[in-house]
């Protein structure tokens, strides 16, 4: 075990999220059970006294891998040689808010942040932002933050992820751990393609084994990419818990690496790859190997995929054109 911590910035620490999170990450679980980490938390200062009552909590847990938890309601100060750094907080769309009006509300919380990610993190900072519309919060912290490799700024498509997982182990009857090469693409949104084409059931193609396009067409990729819609609806407030462990999953995999034979799904600035346009930050097959996330290439894609990856990728450069007349990148 190395003596020195990992610091870990999460903004939004007093949330929903940020309370199933932290714990997590004390007990070893976001970094591996041989890291120590220091968790650096961000708030507005109206919740920093909440966080602050976190900090308590997470002192009482007696974590032995947790070396300290600070509490920041300044972005420099709380970016400061991050090593890691989770961007949960954000603004939620409230009543007579425009996508417009919320991507300018978000821009003046994720302008500042890469801002202070690219004058005082560390080295080898790693992003993932959660906060919503997560993969153009993602797109406006990277391009405020020059001279951090770009690779190192993603999105949180993992929740989505492991919902369509969960999904095709209830439809056929079997356990999640049968179920490789699920792909989201594209955007965190209800346009999000869940693609089981490539998706293998013990071993046999998924799609086949399923038997029934109509059911993928009509239930399953609906279901999955309004499960977040869904969730708000039978229990009055967006996922948490689930939201928090997808992002413990994808660190996990981003820092320790991918299962050989699988991949995973993540939204990380394009290369070009499938015709994605370069630069975007959108959800691809992705596996990681050194500590770096690659897009799993040379698969074939139909004309279903096809449409389906234009839409979402159509979606996400409307956003990013809307970011740009705001002057946010
Ligand atoms: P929440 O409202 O419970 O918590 C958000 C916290 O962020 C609040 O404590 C707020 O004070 C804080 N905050 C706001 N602006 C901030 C800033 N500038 N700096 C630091 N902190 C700030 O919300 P939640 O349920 O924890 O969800 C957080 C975000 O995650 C939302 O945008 C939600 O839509 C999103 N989300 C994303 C996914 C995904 O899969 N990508 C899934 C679930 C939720
Ligand atoms: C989710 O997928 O659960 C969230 O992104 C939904 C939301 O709008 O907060």
């Amino acid at each position: 075990m190395s003596d020195t911590p990992v610091n870990v910035t999460v903004t939004g620490a007093a949330g929903q999220i940020g309370y199933a999170l932290l714990f997590r990450i004390a007990s070893g679980q976001l970094l591996g059970a041989d890291t120590k980490v220091k968790l650096r938390l961000l708030e507005i200062p109206q919740a920093v006294r909440a966080a602050e009552g976190t900090a308590l909590e997470l002192q009482d847990g007696a974590f032995p891998l947790l070396a300290g938890v600070d509490v920041f309601d300044d972005p420099k100060a709380a970016f400061s040689g991050a090593n890691v750094a989770l961007l949960v907080g954000a603004r939620p769309r409230t009543k007579g808010m425009e996508r417009g009006d919320l991507l300018e509300a978000n821009g003046g919380i994720f302008k500042p942040q890469g801002e202070a990610i690219n004058s005082g993190a560390a080295d080898d900072i790693r992003v993932l932002v959660v906060g919503n519309p997560a993969n153009t919060n993602a797109l406006i912290a990277q391009r405020n933050a020059p001279d951090v490799p770009a690779e190192r700024f993603t999105a949180m498509t993992r929740l989505d992820h492991n919902r369509a997982v969960a999904q095709l182990s209830a439809k056929l009857g079997v356990p999640v751990s049968e179920i490789s090469k699920v792909t989201i693409w594209g955007n965190h949104s209800a346009t999000q393609y869940p693609d089981l084409i490539h998706a293998e059931v013990a071993g046999k193609n998924a799609a086949e084994t399923v038997g029934d396009q109509q059911w993928i067409a009509d239930e399953f990729i609906p279901r999955v990419a309004k499960r977040g819609a869904e969730i708000i609806e039978v229990r009055g407030a967006s996922s948490a818990a689930s939201a928090a462990s997808a992002a413990i999953d994808h660190v996990y995999d981003w820092v320790n690496g991918t299962p050989e034979g699988d991949w995973t799904s993540a939204a990380i600035v394009s290369d070009g790859s499938y015709g994605v346009p370069a630069g975007l930050i959108s959800s691809f097959p992705v596996v990681s190997r050194n500590g770096r996330w690659e897009i799993v290439q040379g698969l074939e894609i139909d004309d279903f995929s096809r449409s389906r990856i234009d839409a979402s990728v159509a979606e996400l450069a409307e956003e990013r054109t809307a970011v740009e007349r705001l002057g946010l990148i």
